[in-house]
C-alpha cells in the first residue's frame, strides 16, 4: 500500500496562493508516498494544469449525492473529475457541522464518487464530550457503518480519523489513543468490506505538523495524514510528506 499524505486547504487559497504548489513540487518530496491537495473548487482545475507531470493529485473537499440536475450552487462527482479532480473528502467535521450531512448523506455523496470514478477519503471523529464520555469507539464505528459504501474497496476508499476537537487546535490525542482508534476502524472495516480492509488507507487527521508527524506515522495501521492548516505552506507540507516517506 503506498501511503497517503493529503491537504486540505478548506476555505483558504486564490490563483497566487498557487505559488506553494510549485514550491511543493520543487520540494520533490517523498516518492515513497502519494501527495494530494484539495483546493477550493475553483482551484482545482488551475491546480490540476500546474501540477501537470509532477507526482501531486489534485482533490476536492465536498461532491452533491446526485449526477446533475437542479441542485443550484451544488457540483457533482463527476463535474470534479472533469476539471482534474482524482480523489474528493466527504463528511468532514466541518461539513456535518455546517451543513448538517448525516453519515448516510455522506454515503450517498461517496456512492456517487466512486461511480464518477474518484478516490473517496470519507472523515469520522468524535467530538470532545464524545471522548471525554467514553464514547469514541461507539461513534467512530457507528458514523462507518454509515458513511462507507458496500462497493469501497481499497483502491476507492480511504479513511481519515479526525477527533473534532483537534481539528485546527494544536491539541491531538496521546499516541495511544490515535493506535486504539486506527486498531479498531480496522477490524471494524473488515466487518465491513471484508479483505479490502488490509489495504484501506487510514489517516490520522487534526493538528497534524511537522514536529509531531514521524510520531503519528510510526504508529500501527496511520498509512497518512489529512492536513489542515500546515498544508498551506509548501515547506510545512513537504516536511510532512517526507517524515511520511520516511516512515
Ligand atoms: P488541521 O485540520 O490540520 O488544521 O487541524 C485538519 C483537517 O480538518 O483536515
Amino acid at each position: 500500500m503506498k501511503k497517503l499524505a493529503a491537504g486540505n486547504w478548506k476555505m483558504n487559497g486564490s490563483l497566487a496562493a498557487l505559488t506553494q504548489v510549485d514550491a511543493l513540487i520543487a520540494a520533490e518530496p517523498a516518492p515513497e508516498c502519494e501527495m494530494l491537495l484539495c483546493p477550493p473548487a475553483t482551484l482545482i482545475a488551475p491546480m490540476t494544469a500546474r501540477a501537470k507531470g509532477s507526482r501531486l493529485w489534485v482533490g476536492a473537499q465536498d461532491c452533491h449525492a446526485k449526477a446533475a440536475g437542479a441542485h443550484t450552487g451544488d457540483l457533482s462527482a463527476a463535474m470534479l473529475v472533469d476539471a482534474g479532480a482524482s480523489h474528493v473528502i466527504l463528511g468532514h467535521s466541518e461539513r456535518r457541522a455546517d451543513h448538517g450531512e448525516s453519515s448516510e448523506l455522506v454515503r450517498q455523496k461517496a456512492e456517487a464518487a466512486l461511480a464518477a470514478g474518484l478516490i473517496a477519503i470519507v472523515c469520522i471523529g468524535e467530538t470532545e464530550a464524545e471522548r471525554d464520555a467514553g464514547e469514541t469507539l461507539a461513534v467512530i464505528g457507528g458514523q462507518l457503518d454509515a458513511s462507507v459504501p458496500a462497493a469501497a474497496t481499497a483502491a476507492n476508499l480511504v479513511v481519515a480519523y479526525e477527533p473534532v476537537w483537534a481539528i485546527g487546535t494544536g491539541r491531538t490525542p496521546t499516541l495511544a489513543q490515535i493506535a486504539e482508534v486506527h486498531r479498531f476502524l480496522r477490524d471494524r472495516l473488515g466487518q465491513n468490506i471484508g479483505a479490502e480492509a488490509a489495504g484501506v488507507r487510514l489517516l490520522y487527521g487534526g493538528s497534524v505538523k511537522p514536529s509531531n508527524a514521524a510520531e503519528i506515522f510510526a504508529l500501527p495501521d496511520v498509512d497518512g495524514a489529512l492536513v489542515g492548516g500546515a498544508s498551506l505552506k509548501a515547506d510545512d507540507f513537504a516536511a510532512i510528506v517526507a517524515a511520511l516517506s520516511a516512515a
